[in-house]
């Protein structure tokens, strides 16, 4: 088993922890899955706006683990939002911007490659992996997206037959609230700009409230759209990531924790993480009627560094 994949499969199993008083996962009863985000949750869009500057999705390792095809991931088998939907019994959600062959049935995806929380309204295509399309752009996709629903649902009411004519694996009609929003942001924000190094990690730390409020923001919009399930996924330690122990390699052994990993990109992922569970209690809080699950994804990340044999590695 591949490093990746036996990563990725112990984060399914530790979605259990979400509800920490029952030892069995409950089926899931969600329509269709929802997703918002970046690399970490693509599986198309990228590359298909930007195929020259996204082609890596489909080449060697990526989609190398994938069933079936190279998927236009940015992973050499599955992403956390596949486990999430295979989980649930589901084939995986489809990239919106897919053109052939695209299946709504169980949702859509909406995150797209090089994508930041914040709003990004001064795009260069020159910058590196970065796309125009962040967070508040998925999200008007997404209400437009439930106008076009709308739409082919009274058409085909109107007049059966047209089914055949507009339909193209669209979800039931009843189904957007009762479907799961999984949102998956601030990566692409924290990230490049340490890989890129326009940013250290002490600078990333002033745009930890922007980040996150434009992350409530948007779950505030797509609460507003109608969803009642919304999944906020938090950040992996960002100092164990190879790239940035890399760039960022230090001979002082105090700026590394117990697990080799640098203490100051951790910093970040530990500010962003604390601001955003404090917001998703808030949004409990105001909005009674929704369920937001906040998924610990650092945690089983520091777990899989605690145990990896437990995990296969
Ligand atoms: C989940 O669904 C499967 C298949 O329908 C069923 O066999 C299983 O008992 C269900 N588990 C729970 C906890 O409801
Ligand atoms: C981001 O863009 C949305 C529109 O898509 C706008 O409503 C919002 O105010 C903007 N946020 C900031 C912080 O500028
Ligand atoms: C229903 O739509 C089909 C296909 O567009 C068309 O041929 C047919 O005339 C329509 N029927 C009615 C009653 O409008
Ligand atoms: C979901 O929306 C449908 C209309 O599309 C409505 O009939 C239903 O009551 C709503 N369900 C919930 C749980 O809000
Ligand atoms: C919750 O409601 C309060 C009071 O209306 C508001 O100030 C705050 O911004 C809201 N927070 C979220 C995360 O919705
Ligand atoms: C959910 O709560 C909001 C605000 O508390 C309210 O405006 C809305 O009508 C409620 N929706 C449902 C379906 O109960």
């Amino acid at each position: 088993m591949r490093a990746v994949e036996a990563f990725t499969l112990s984060l399914a199993v530790a979605f259990n922890f979400f509800e920490p008083a029952k030892a069995e996962l409950k089926n899931c009863t969600c329509s269709a899955v929802y997703s918002f985000g970046d690399s970490l949750t693509d599986n198309g869009n990228g590359i298909a706006t930007f195929p020259d500057q996204f082609i890596d999705s489909e080449t060697n390792p990526n989609g190398f683990n994938f069933p079936h095809h190279a998927a236009d991931r940015y992973c050499d088998g599955r992403l956390l939002v596949d486990y999430v939907a295979f989980g649930m019994g589901r084939k995986p959600n489809y990239a919106i911007l897919r053109s052939i062959a695209a299946d709504f049935t169980y949702g859509a995806n909406f995150a797209v490659a090089g994508a930041t929380a914040r709003n990004n309204t001064e795009w260069v295509q020159e910058t590196g992996f970065s796309s125009p399309f962040s967070l508040n752009v998925q999200v008007s996709w997404l209400e437009r997206y439930k106008v076009r629903l709308q739409f082919y649902y009274a058409q085909v009411e109107l007049n059966s037959t047209t089914r055949g004519v507009v339909y193209q694996s669209l979800p039931a009609s009843d189904s957007l609230n009762t479907s799961l929003y999984f949102v998956y942001a601030g990566f692409q924000d924290y990230f490049f700009p340490m890989y890129y190094q326009t940013m250290t990690p002490t600078e990333a730390l002033d745009i930890v409230d922007a980040v996150v409020d434009s992350i409530v923001a948007a779950i505030q919009r797509i609460y507003a759209f109608g969803a009642r399930s919304i999944m906020i996924v938090n950040l992996p330690p960002m100092g164990c990531l190879p790239a940035l122990l890399t760039l960022y390699a230090d001979e002082d052994s105090e700026k590394y924790d117990t697990y080799g990993c640098l203490d100051s990109p951790n910093k970040v992922s530990n500010s962003h993480n604390t601001l955003l569970e404090s917001r998703v209690a808030d949004l409990r809080h105001n909005y009674t009627n929704a369920t937001f699950y906040y998924a610990d994804y650092y945690s089983v990340y520091r777990d899989v560094l605690k145990s990896p044999t437990l995990y296969g590695m």
